[in-house]
């Protein structure tokens, strides 16, 4: 696996008729790269989840452009409004007039304060609200872990995938373009790193209140899992174990300290 000098676009892949991803690597000193994906459907109203690293604003636009005519968007799925998924917001609104963002009360007012957006094409939906876009439905689902309260996944009905935000995200020896790539082991360790980072609360939760939060997506039956840090993946199974045998039995001592001063240097 090559390793990672700078973040970069890599090739988009389409995973089924209207699903395509627009993964990104990004490469975090000495602890490998993180994947930061967007999310592209098509139909009769197109919508992209999630728009990126504003630092990749040109390569994630021609990216985008190249599967979508950026025009025909009609919605924006925000997941939360950390840097890495709002990055390139408002270049896309500009060049879609026609999309309306999707977020929820605490993510528009967040927009607003950070100057991000425009109210005026914000579509705030209520909590537990079904969402019916190009005639498939999206339950919202709040992900097993998240670094923002406003966080926001979905479930989509017609494919039966689940969109985890954050949760679910790992760290990676290097740009990888299928899951199947990695081996168990790196997955695991990957992400169990990742997670203690951007959700270190996971340490002091409660065993059973996460295994609840983790049957529950098992019993979704997602066919396809994206994360916005990890390439697609199939097996909610897998990934759930991996959490679950990571957290509830007290602190992980996966992540060094050294580990967690480059990741803060970074992330901060
Ligand atoms: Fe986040
Ligand atoms: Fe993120």
């Amino acid at each position: 696996m090559p390793q990672d000098t700078a973040p970069h676009q890599q090739a988009a892949q389409r995973i089924n008729d209207h699903w395509t991803v627009l993964p990104t690597s990004f490469p975090v000193p000495g602890m490998g790269s993180l994947p930061v994906n967007a999310f592209v459907l098509a139909g009769a109203e197109p919508m992209l989840v999630d728009t990126g690293l504003a630092m990749l604003s040109d390569d994630l636009f021609g990216a985008l452009s190249a599967v979508i005519d950026p025009e025909e968007l009609r919605w924006i799925w925000l997941s939360h409004t950390d840097a890495d998924h709002i990055g390139n917001l408002d270049r896309i609104l500009q060049a879609a007039p026609k999309a309306r963002v999707l977020t929820n009360f605490l993510g528009a007012g967040k927009m607003g304060m950070m100057g991000v957006g425009d109210i005026e094409r914000v579509r705030v939906l209520a909590p537990g609200e079904v969402v019916e876009i190009g005639g498939r439905r999206l339950r919202q689902v709040r992900p097993p872990y998240y670094d923002a309260p406003e966080t926001m996944g979905f479930f989509d009905e017609t494919d039966r995938v689940l969109f985890a935000a954050d949760a679910f995200g790992a760290l990676l020896p290097g740009p990888v373009s299928d899951i199947a790539e990695v081996s168990e082991a790196t997955l695991r360790d990957g992400l169990v790193g990742w997670s203690s980072i951007d959700a270190p609360w996971l340490a002091q939760i409660d065993r059973d209140a996460l295994g609840r939060t983790l049957s529950a997506l098992e019993r979704m039956d997602p066919a396809l899992v994206f994360s916005g840090h990890l390439p697609v993946a199939q097996d909610i199974g897998a990934l759930a174990g991996h959490v679950a045998a990571a957290y509830g039995h007290g602190a992980t001592a996966a992540v060094t300290a050294e580990g967690k001063a480059a990741a803060a240097a970074v992330f901060e």
